[in-house]
């Protein structure tokens, strides 16, 4: 990807959704399928971010179902060097400022003492990293 001149890469867009009007059990949405975002996409992100960090060493945007601190360190440590928010801004429009707040607080494993540290932390060891109380 780098060689074909990408500078990164942003991950996940929606996957297709499929929702049945229960009255008449036709698509709800005009087009039938639309896209699904939030919560329920952050595993499938977070999945496709890990397995795209090992393969490349692009930076990756990672984005998927964020609503909390706590997600943006899983997409850290699974490799992403910076995150995005969308769907939760609809209902949460004061998120990126909840969230910066969040991570101020956030519980980060006991031997990371940055940002940078925790970048990529899932591929660096195979062993479950404890996490402080605080
Ligand atoms: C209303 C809406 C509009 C979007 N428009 C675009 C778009 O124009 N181009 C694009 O690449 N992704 C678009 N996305 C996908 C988001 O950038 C993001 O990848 C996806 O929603 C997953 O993140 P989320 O769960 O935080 O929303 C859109 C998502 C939503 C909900």
């Amino acid at each position: 990807m780098a060689a074909a001149g990408a500078d990164g890469l942003s991950l996940v867009n929606t996957i297709h959704g499929l929702a049945f009007d229960t009255a008449t059990r036709c698509p709800k949405l005009a087009l039938g399928v639309g896209g699904y975002s939030g919560p329920a996409l952050r595993p499938i992100a977070l999945a496709c971010v890990y397995a795209c960090a090992q393969a490349v060493a692009l930076p990756i945007v990672g984005m998927g179902g964020v609503t909390s601190g706590d997600d943006v360190l899983d997409f850290l440590a699974a490799g992403a060097s910076a995150v995005a928010l969308g769907t939760i801004l609809f209902s949460d429009p004061l998120a990126p400022s909840r969230i910066r707040a969040e991570l101020d607080s956030a519980r980060t494993p006991t031997a990371v003492v940055s940002g940078q540290e925790i970048h990529g932390l899932a591929r660096k060891s195979d062993s479950r990293h404890v996490l402080s109380a605080e």
